[in-house]
This record gives C-alpha cells, structure tokens and sequence, in this order.
C-alpha cells in the first residue's frame, strides 16, 4: 500500500514538473495534433452545457475545454497541479474577455477538490487519468461525486487500450475497461455515451443515484 501511495506522489511530483516546463509550447502542439483535434470534435459532439451551468474542469491546463464550456454559457472553475499552465489559461481568459464567466482558477490536485458539496452541474477531466494507476482514480471520483449534483453530468477520457498508438507508449496506464466501468458504475454513474476520439476513449456520464457501492 505505501508502495503505490509512493507511486502516486512521485507521477504527481513528475508531471507537476513536466507541465510546469512544457506549458508554453502546450497549446501550440496541441493544436497541430491529430488525436488531440479529435478529442475536442468528440468534446463538441458529448458536452453540451447550458446557459449558467456550473462547470468544473479538473486537470484544466491551459484550459482549452474550460473555455469553450464557458463559452457555450457555463460559469467557469477550473484547477491544475501545474502553476504554469494555469497562468496560459489566466493569459487567454483575459485576452477572450471571459473574466465574468470564470470565476475560479487554482492550483490543486484532483483528489482533494476545493469545493462545496454538489455544487457543479458539470465536472470534466480530460487528459489527465492516463497518467495514474486506477487507486488515483478512485480517489478522483469520490471527489468527483462530492461535488457533483445529483442532476450533474460528469466527461472524462482515458486510454483506449485497444488503439494500436498506444503500444509503445509505456508512459501511460492503460486500464482494462471492464475495470475501469465497473469502477465508473459503483458510484452510480451511469454511461451516457462512450466515444472513441483519436487514441483515448471518451466518457459521457450522468448520476443515477449518490451512493457508492462497494467493489470486490
Ligand atoms: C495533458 S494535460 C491536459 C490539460 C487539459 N485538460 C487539456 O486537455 O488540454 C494534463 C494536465 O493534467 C495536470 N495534472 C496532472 N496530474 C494532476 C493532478 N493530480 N491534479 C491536478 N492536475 C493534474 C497537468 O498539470 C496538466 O495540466
């Protein structure tokens, strides 16, 4: 146990630094990236928010989907590990005159979410799961469903360990999907859609009910 604890303080430890380094070119290549333009097509398709829906974007980076949800009409929150990433997104939200609709940016973790109970319509984490083993993402969704409102919706991505790009990549988790849905499914998520969108896997979900049931 206190092996994995150790694991997930050094992934987290590295990526800090990682995201810290690459943030200024992050947008840049994110743009001139296939697989990534395709998850934002597969982002268009599923999320959907409504005019002052409360949105929170876990993981947000430079906040490339924060803004379009805020865009879409949302009420912004977004929180990353990475203070440089985070100062790109306050950059752009200045330069897109959006200071009125984001209300919250912050440097936190996913797993200790500095927010009310079911305070969000929607909660997003995109680009961020890959990185840990599914013990981190359990933590994640009891924060996740914490915040949530029972009305709210929730869109992650993960690997989809069957895309061939994947093999060599031996930086990421790939997690079994019957793992990792039977894990979604215990806290009463339901999957709305599931969508294959460049190499990761895109997940649709909503509430049906606030209790955790208890995995074997
Ligand atoms: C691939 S980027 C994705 C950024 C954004 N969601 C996007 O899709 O453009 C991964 C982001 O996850 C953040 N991150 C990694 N581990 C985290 C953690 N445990 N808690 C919060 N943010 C984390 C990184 O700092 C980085 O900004």
């Amino acid at each position: 146990m206190k092996k994995k604890e150790d694991q997930i303080k050094e992934i987290k430890k590295y990526r800090r630094k990682y995201y810290d380094d690459y943030a200024v070119n992050y947008d840049k290549e994110w743009w001139n990236d296939e697989d990534a333009f395709d998850e934002f097509k597969g982002f268009k398709k599923l999320v959907h928010v409504q005019l002052n829906e409360i949105v929170l974007d876990i993981a947000t980076g430079t906040g490339t989907f924060l803004i379009e949800m805020v865009k879409s009409g949302g009420i912004g929150y977004g929180i990353d590990q990475s203070p440089k990433m985070l100062d790109h997104l306050k950059q752009k939200v200045i330069q897109y005159k959006l200071e009125h609709r984001i209300k919250d940016v912050r440097v936190g973790v996913a797993d200790q979410l500095p927010y009310r109970d079911q305070f969000f319509n929607w909660v997003t984490c995109i680009g961020m799961f890959e990185y840990y083993p599914l013990e981190y993402i359990k933590r994640v969704f009891d924060e996740i469903i914490r915040v949530l409102k029972p009305s709210g919706k929730c869109f992650v991505d993960i690997i989809n360990p069957y895309n061939i790009k994947v093999e060599k990549m031996t930086w990421v988790f790939k997690y079994n999907l019957d793992d990792f849905e039977r894990l979604i499914q215990s806290y009463g998520l339901k999957i709305l859609i599931k969508n294959k969108a460049g190499y990761m896997l895109q997940y649709l979900l909503s509430r049906i009910n606030s209790k955790k049931t208890v995995l074997n």
